[in-house]
């Protein structure tokens, strides 16, 4: 990376990396996600820049600093503060499925990891068989910012399904990987696919394979960041996808529901770009159910 006219090497700059991600919550980003805000930071703190060229070391209070504003600025980014339960219980409970652990019930313990598909565990059925009736079944499906939410598959009445997944978080999509190898095996009408992509890079959602539905689970926070909709508004245009589900919660941080939980804008949004839309509630979440093919 160039600050001025000076290189800042390559070595300190994974040595950042690695420290930034020393926090549990965020070890299983990606490194180039890293290294790209990283680099924005940097770029736009030249004094915290000129000193990591002149001063390496990572006991100085200023380097410390600079991973510490880099650290929050991911947690802002990627909506990941402290997780209930960390990767570990994941990989422990992935473990004991691909062994033959009995499967409904281990999948219910792997969805229990993560507060957003642990909140939808109780009504994640009828969700899908509400969802289908308006949608018909799908044969392909995008999930983008998964999380852990392709776990839930298993509750899904489907045919032969083919089911793309995309987070930034690389140790999700491994297990998520091996996950849908299990699945395959089980069932050969089933493929499986997921791949590390970050959806403020949108534009390159356009390459993807057309799907019958796409999946924004409780990801516009996570976009657009208290600025606006616009990134929102360009994932949903640009997924070649006919339905695009988005999903928000309708429980304030402090467990009470919301007194107006439909979302103005998006409804605006599909006005203006003449999508339909229905609407799905449940306890503690709202599913926008749109079609972008008229
Ligand atoms: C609130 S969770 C929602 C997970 C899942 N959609 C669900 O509702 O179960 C936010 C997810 O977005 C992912 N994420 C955050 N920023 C992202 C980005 N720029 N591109 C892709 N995924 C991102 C995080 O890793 C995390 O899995």
């Amino acid at each position: 990376m160039l600050i001025g006219k000076q290189v800042l090497d390559e070595k300190k700059i994974r040595s950042l990396i690695a420290d930034i991600k020393k926090k549990k919550e965020l070890g299983e980003l990606g490194d180039d996600f890293v290294r790209e805000r990283l680099f924005k930071y940097l770029q736009k703190n030249h004094k915290a820049a000129k000193f990591l060229l002149h001063t390496p070391s990572s006991k100085s209070s200023r380097y410390k600093s600079v991973v510490k504003a880099v650290r929050a600025e991911l947690r802002t980014v990627t909506g990941l503060f402290q997780l209930e339960k960390g990767p570990a219980e994941r990989q422990k409970l992935l473990a004991q499925l691909l062994k033959g652990a009995p499967a409904l019930p281990t999948v219910a313990k792997l969805l229990q990891t993560h507060a957003s598909t642990k909140e939808r565990l109780p009504f994640y059925q009828e969700l899908y068989s509400k969802l289908f009736t308006h949608t018909g079944l799908p044969q392909t499906v995008i999930d983008l910012g998964c999380g852990l939410n392709p776990f839930s598959i298993p509750y899904m009445t489907a045919g032969p399904l083919k089911y793309y997944a995309y987070d930034i978080a690389e140790g999700e999509i491994a297990s998520l990987k091996k996950f849908f190898r299990w699945l395959h095996a089980r069932n050969p009408a089933f493929v499986g696919s997921a791949g590390v992509l970050d959806l403020l890079h949108w534009a390159k959602l356009k390459e993807s394979v057309d799907a019958d539905i796409c999946f924004l689970f409780k990801m516009t926070d996570v976009l657009d960041r208290g600025k606006g909709h616009k990134v929102t508004e360009a994932v949903i245009k640009s997924v070649p996808a006919q339905w695009v589900v988005v999903s928000f919660p309708i429980l304030t941080m402090s467990g009470k529901r919301m007194n107006h939980p439909r979302r103005q804008w998006i409804e605006l949004m599909c006005q203006r770009l003449f999508y339909k839309f229905y609407i799905l509630v449940f306890n503690n979440e709202m599913f926008y159910v749109i079609r972008k093919s008229r």
